[in-house]
């Protein structure tokens, strides 16, 4: 976390590391001032949810990506949730994780939390 740039809305962009320390087809748990994230790289595309499984606290970072599917498995009851909506696709999590903006600038993502 070397940048960060603040709104006037109180949200700001936070760097979170280089493109390159993220495998295609991957994903990280990332805590950046009080969020936890899921940090998920499918090809050269990076999406950003909530790390916190909406079923019961357990790190979706540590699920299975299908990346033609574009979503991510909760490893612990097997729900999986949308990388682009946060929506759960399947049982037994309904409600959906929340969905982070984020933008890769020279190598280099950033995503936009509020404060
Ligand atoms: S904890 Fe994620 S599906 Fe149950």
């Amino acid at each position: 976390m070397s940048d960060t740039s603040e709104r006037t809305d109180g949200a700001k962009m936070i760097e979170i590391g280089p493109l390159a320390d993220l495998a295609p087809d991957s994903a990280r748990r990332v805590d950046v001032d009080g969020h936890r994230l899921a940090v998920i790289r499918i090809g050269d595309d990076v999406y950003v949810i909530g790390d916190e499984c909406s079923h019961a606290d357990y790190s979706l970072a540590e699920g299975e990506i299908d990346s033609d599917d574009k979503t991510i498995e909760c490893w612990k009851h097997g729900s999986a949730f949308s990388v682009e909506t946060g929506d759960p696709t399947s049982m037994p999590a309904i409600k959906p994780v929340a969905v982070y903006t984020v933008r890769v600038e020279d190598g280099v993502i950033h995503v936009e939390v509020s404060s």
